[in-house]
């Protein structure tokens, strides 16, 4: 099956004598559930930029849904919600409009029964706790029932109870989808990603959740 994202030989730096990312190379497929993990400043949120052509590379190869990044033009198949997210401070509209705003009406209905938004569809989208607003980004993610989603830390500032239901939809999604989570609640990654890019260390390597507790002393420097 071919890969819907992959990542050959790469290489990024912000600053021309500090390497952030060195030689990296992984693929994942439709299907899968793919967990980031690693230490803050590891080049996380930086490295799901770069998928997205945010921010450009210093080598290698970047390949989405079989095309190269340059080519690639398809960008509704892509569901992204950032780490950090402010709508501008003036929209005072509701989050059905905002909802209606990204993609049309009957296209957003399965997103809110999805993710139990009904409740929420009046209410100023500038006057929700954070927690509701996050939900509320994943349903804007969602609304072009994207095949590719990246999630920079999709579980901060939920309750136990938003957070297991995050993680069942997540679970639900990745059956014939891929989901990328980059997230620093590793018991969430561990459970469900069948494999997991750590990155932070020496050499950044894709491992399955069974070998993590041999290299956690390593990626966090627990030492
Ligand atoms: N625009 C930028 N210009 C220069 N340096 C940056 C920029 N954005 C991030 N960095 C630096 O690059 C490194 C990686 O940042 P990044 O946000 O990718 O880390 P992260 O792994 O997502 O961390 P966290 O777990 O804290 O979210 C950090 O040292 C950060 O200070
Ligand atoms: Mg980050």
């Amino acid at each position: 099956m071919q890969a819907i994202l992959e990542v050959k030989n790469l290489r990024f730096r912000y600053r021309p004598d500090e390497e952030l990312i060195e030689d990296l190379s992984f693929e994942v497929k439709r299907g899968e559930f793919f967990g980031i993990l690693g230490p803050n400043g590891a080049g996380k949120s930086t490295l799901l930029k770069l998928v997205l052509g945010f921010l450009k590379p210093q080598g290698g190869q970047i390949r989405l849904f079989g095309k190269p990044l340059e080519e690639f033009r398809e960008w509704k198949k892509i569901g992204y919600v950032p780490q950090r997210f402010s709508v501008e401070r003036a929209f005072t509209g509701s989050v059905g409009e905002l909802l209606r705003a990204v993609a049309p009406k009957e296209k957003v209905g399965w997103v809110i029964a999805f993710l139990h938004l009904e409740s929420l569809l009046r209410r100023p989208f500038n006057q929700l706790s954070g927690g509701e607003q996050q939900k509320v980004l994943l349903a804007m993610a969602l609304t072009t029932n994207p095949e590719l989603l990246l999630l920079d830390e999709p579980m901060t500032g939920l309750d136990v109870h938003a957070q297991a239901h995050i993680e069942e939809v997540l679970k639900e999604l990745s059956k014939d989808r891929a989901v990328i989570v980059v997230s620093h609640d590793i018991g969430f990654v561990l459970r469900n990603a069948r494999r997991i890019l750590c990155l932070g260390m020496p050499f950044c390597k894709v491992i399955e959740p069974g070998e993590f507790e041999g290299i956690l002393r390593d990626l966090y420097r627990l030492h």
